[in-house]
């Protein structure tokens, strides 16, 4: 342990890292030892590089960015529109389509202290968002006459109660064995001068590393591996923060192969230049999305000759990807965006300090950055009020309160 303790001491001082053992006296021998461990298999060079990062203002002057092509659902002709149908209703009926929610964000908006997929939505059946979100695939099941293979990515934090909530609510009546969890993977947070923080367990702090992380957890969990078993061919990738998402569409899944491409997204209109959503682009002639966090003010609010944000195809988190091209995903690293967070912290007497303004920089992959990857991938435009309701925040716009009101609106639920 000596030894053990001499090594992770000798690692800090070269990473410039030593308040990690500020602590280490005053915790217990097991979290002594978990710490050690935890400092001797950290790769501090790449955090040292995140943090210079965050010091670098996001610039897409050097990239070209031009709007992105896309087919609406509702102008499709008949012809099209019954092709895509048959086409993906047979894909669907034969097995070969998976859903995938993510779920391992925390929900810190909605200020919801359990899986944001537990949440109530408040409706009169009294509903979780997990079980509004398998109706839809028990509703697929009636259609098609198979239950789809459902995956559930959560985080380390949330994995436990996840599991439990399925487990208490037997399902919600889908099939156990069609369900399958696994854990997204993680990222250690530094505070405002790159300084690595100790959480109140005296582990070293560390958030979800975003969902971008999410094809690398797929292969490392078995997930890719159970799909190709499966004779899965497309996934379909969703939050679990949309209560309205259509995860069962065999109109987009059509779309996709006929067009013979490796993924697909679906849009909305954006409501306003300053709504909370990213929006689809080209970058560099490939497929790519402009997160509402790094878009420029003259961006979001350029508009075309006909009235029509330039920058309009809203991002909703419900995108399609083919096996194949998961695969190659899960193969590459993606690239960190960097967010200002308030995070709780074991101060150097020990004590945990609740900050009330952001004091640290969580670094995050965005699962959207592997499109550009792609050479191309369909966009289908879709009905905000058919497909779009989310659930963010406590209060205001996207709380539950109006993604009640959607959801009864969209079910003739008065
Ligand atoms: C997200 C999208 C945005 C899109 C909007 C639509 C990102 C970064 N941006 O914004 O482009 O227009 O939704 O509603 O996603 N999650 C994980 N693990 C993580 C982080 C998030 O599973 O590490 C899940 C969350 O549980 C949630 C979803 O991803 O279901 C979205 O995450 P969130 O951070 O809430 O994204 P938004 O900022 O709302």
């Amino acid at each position: 342990m000596e030894e053990k303790y001499l090594s992770a001491q000798m690692v800090l001082k070269k990473a410039g890292q030593e308040q990690l053992l500020d602590c280490y006296d005053i915790l217990p021998k097991e979290k002594q030892e978990n710490l050690l461990n935890e400092i001797l298999t950290t790769d501090f060079a790449q955090i040292a590089k995140l943090y210079e990062k965050s010091k670098q203002e996001i610039s897409f002057k050097e990239a070209k960015i031009e709007p992105i092509a896309y087919v609406e659902k509702a102008k499709m002709s008949k012809e099209d529109y019954e092709k895509y149908d048959k086409i993906g209703s047979k894909i669907i009926q034969e097995g070969k389509y998976a859903v995938v929610i993510m779920a391992g964000g925390q929900g810190t908006r909605l200020g919801h202290d359990a899986p944001k997929g537990t949440y109530d939505l408040g409706l009169a059946s009294h509903k979780s968002i997990f079980e509004l979100l398998c109706d839809t695939l028990k509703e697929a099941e009636q259609k098609y006459g198979v239950y789809v293979p459902w995956y559930v990515m959560t985080s380390r934090q949330n994995n436990k109660d996840t599991i439990d909530f399925f487990e208490k609510n037997n399902y919600f009546g889908y099939p156990k064995g069609k369900v399958m969890f696994f854990i997204q993977g993680e990222q250690p947070i530094v505070d405002e001068n790159g300084k690595l923080m100790l959480d109140e367990n005296g582990e070293i702090n560390q958030a979800a590393d975003g969902h971008g992380g999410i094809f690398v957890a797929m292969r490392k969990s078995g997930v890719i591996y159970d799909m190709k078993t499966k004779g899965v061919e497309w996934a379909f990738i969703c939050g679990v923060d949309n209560v309205l998402a259509k995860m069962v569409d065999s109109v987009f899944v059509g779309l996709a192969t006929d067009k013979k491409v490796l993924a697909a997204g679906k849009s909305v209109v954006k409501a306003y230049p300053e709504e909370k959503v990213g929006v689809f682009c080209k970058k560099n002639g490939r497929p790519s999305v402009i997160e509402y966090s790094e878009i420029s003010k003259e961006m979001a609010e350029q508009r075309e000759p006909n009235g029509e944000l330039t920058f309009g195809e809203s991002h909703i988190l419900c995108n399609l990807f083919h096996i194949d091209a998961i695969d190659d995903m899960s193969k590459d690293k993606l690239p960190y965006h960097i967010a200002h967070k308030k995070i709780k912290y074991m101060d150097k007497n020990g004590n945990i300090v609740k900050p009330e303004k952001p004091n640290a920089y969580k670094f995050e992959t965005f699962l959207f950055d592997a499109f550009e990857s792609l050479e191309d991938m369909a966009i289908m435009r879709v009905k905000r009020e058919e497909e779009f309701a989310p659930v963010k925040n406590a209060e205001g716009v996207d709380s539950p309160e109006t993604a009640r009101k959607l959801y009864n609106d969209f079910h003739h639920i008065k």
